[in-house]
């Protein structure tokens, strides 16, 4: 088997000002420097970017884009395209996560052009899937798993597959202190794994699955030691550097 490894992202939503991000960030460094078990990633909002990929040039920590737009430029007010993203020497995007689905109306139509376009433009994707509580008590986890995975990568050039990390984020997950079992967060990395496999089974042994949903420092060591789960994709608990440091060491 391919070894791969391990992803941590920090997701910090709407949260931290400059000065914030600033200080998380030094407090991080240090905490961080010898983790090369691990990529450690955060993901900033927009405003926080630039700061970032200054603050940690030479360091281990990558910089990501909480969102971007397929397009590469238009009448698209409020957006960015990943050309913008990979001027800013941003690393990666998260790309199709709940809440931009749930919130803000992102379809797997347009995450089906964001995928590819954000890999041309030199950016490492990370395509956020998950099913609802609903979904998972009708039986429909691996319906809806297949289609957001399937739709998503539909575009993407077979042998580019295993460049985009996919992070399995169950909604009920999510901010709820309610983290998955760990045969539930296995069985489905597994499926989308099988998934991935169906397009190339040489790049599903090079993918990246995350998990995502009330990761904590608690928790962490369990997750990471899943076979198919190669990383975390962190939200509360990426924005106190002791605690994602935490879960970083915990990926080793
Ligand atoms: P929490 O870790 O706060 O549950 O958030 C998970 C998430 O949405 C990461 O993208």
């Amino acid at each position: 088997m391919t070894a791969r490894t391990p992803l941590i992202a920090g997701n910090w939503k709407m949260h931290k000002t400059v000065a914030e991000a600033e200080e998380f960030i030094q407090a991080l460094l240090p905490r961080v420097s010898t983790a090369d078990h691990a990529d450690v990633a955060i993901c900033p909002p927009f405003t926080a970017l630039t700061p970032m990929v200054d603050s940690t040039r030479g360091s281990r920590v990558q910089v990501y884009a909480q969102t971007m737009h397929q397009a590469e430029s238009g009448a698209f007010t409020g957006e960015v395209s990943a050309a913008m993203l990979a001027e800013l020497d941003v690393h990666g995007v998260i790309l199709g996560h709940s809440e931009r689905r749930e919130l803000f109306g992102e379809t797997d139509r347009a995450l089906a052009l964001k995928v590819p376009a954000a890999l041309a433009a030199g950016l490492a994707p990370i395509l956020c899937v998950g099913e609802t509580e609903a979904e998972r008590e009708a039986g429909d986890t691996e319906r809806k798993l297949r289609h957001q995975v399937q739709e998503g990568l539909s575009k993407v050039p077979v042998e580019r597959v295993a460049d985009v990390a996919i992070a399995y984020e169950p909604i009920w997950a999510i901010g709820t202190g309610r983290v998955a079992e760990p045969e539930q967060a296995q069985e489905a990395a597994a499926f989308i794994r099988a998934l991935i496999a169906g397009r190339s089974p040489e790049q599903s042994e090079r993918s990246r699955i995350l998990y995502g949903g009330s990761v904590k420092p608690e928790n962490a060591p369990e997750l990471l030691a899943l076979p198919d789960v190669d990383g975390a994709l962190v939200g509360g608990a990426s924005l106190d550097p002791e605690a994602f440091a935490a879960i970083v060491a915990a990926a080793a």
